[in-house]
């Protein structure tokens, strides 16, 4: 029951519960998870464990029935100017020689947050004791359908924590609760490019099976979409991103340069797609 660990968890409803402990059943020692929620009175309940981690058809989407959101004293917040250049620096942590010898997600980050693309309502960072461990962004997008209708998106990325803390659902956080937010703010829908195992836990589909194509028309894998207003992205159409993610490597080199020295290799992890660039132009 290793995996089922002690912490928050987000029941794919929407509710958060604190695993206690796990236990086994007196008389059949089946497995079982202790756990109480975080919301009204705080009632404590036990679920066996194999229905905790079971899988569940919602929406048309497969979700994980709970998904970890890890430690009790990591709090989000909305990210400071003054937040700024920390959040850089643990986004080049996170990215360096992730897709490539070194990156320049930082400078993305630098400039996207002067972009008038840039929704600042939903810039938030995951902090404990006062450091800063993940954080994630969000710009305004576009799906324009056939008859050149445009609906407004949002499309998040980059999302970074830090290479040590990684793992310990500190992004599945900042995921949620910014997705909790953007719904309630009247965002209609997210678009993204995600790795096509980890972000269906929140609800995103491929964009191929019901929704907008890139403006080259292809709809792979890595190319999701999840609907905040269930319906909104049926009509199809033809996905725009802020052009900010188009980066110019001359200037981003010269930014990387304001930071401490790190050493550039060429490495190949099983994230070998960058999950938040676009192949295609806008
Ligand atoms: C992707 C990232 C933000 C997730 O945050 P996290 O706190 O590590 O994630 P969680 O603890 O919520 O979830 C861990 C899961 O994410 C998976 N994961 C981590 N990095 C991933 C990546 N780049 N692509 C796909 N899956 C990834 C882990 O395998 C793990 O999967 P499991 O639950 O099935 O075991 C973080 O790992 C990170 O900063 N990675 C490097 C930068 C990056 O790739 N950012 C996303 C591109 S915009």
């Amino acid at each position: 029951m290793q995996d089922i660990r002690p912490g928050r968890w987000r029941h794919y409803k929407g509710k958060d519960y604190e695993v206690l402990f796990t236990a086994r059943h007196s008389e059949t020692e089946e497995p079982m998870v202790v756990y109480r929620a975080l919301y009204g009175e705080g009632g404590v309940w036990v679920r066996p464990a194999g229905m905790w981690r079971e899988t569940v058809a919602h929406q048309g989407a497969s979700l994980r029935r709970f998904t970890y959101t890890g430690d009790m004293d990591i709090t989000l917040r909305r990210t400071l100017p003054s937040d700024y250049r920390e959040t850089e620096n643990l986004t080049r942590e996170a990215f360096w020689n992730l897709m490539g010898p070194g990156c320049d997600e930082h400078y993305l980050l630098h400039v996207m947050r002067e972009d008038p693309a840039f929704i600042p309502e939903l810039d938030f960072i995951a902090e404990q004791k006062g450091k800063i461990l993940g954080n994630i962004v969000y710009t305004k997008s576009r799906v324009v359908n056939g008859k050149g209708q445009a609906l407004d998106t949002i499309t998040f990325g980059p999302v970074a924590v830090l290479p040590e803390y990684q793992g310990r659902g500190i992004g599945a956080r900042l995921i949620f609760h910014t997705l909790d937010l953007a719904r309630e703010m009247g965002h209609r829908a997210v678009i993204i490019l995600g790795h096509p195992d980890y972000y269906p836990r929140f609800g995103f589909r491929r964009a191929r099976d019901f929704g907008p194509a890139t403006a080259a028309g292809e709809t792979f894998n890595p190319f999701m979409a999840l609907e905040l207003v269930p319906g909104s992205l049926t009509g199809g159409g033809v996905y725009h991103y802020a052009g900010v993610y188009n980066v110019d490597p001359e200037k981003a080199a010269a930014f990387d340069k304001t930071f401490p020295y790190k050493e550039k290799k060429q490495r190949r992890t099983r994230y070998d797609t960058p999950l938040h660039r676009h192949p295609v132009g806008p």
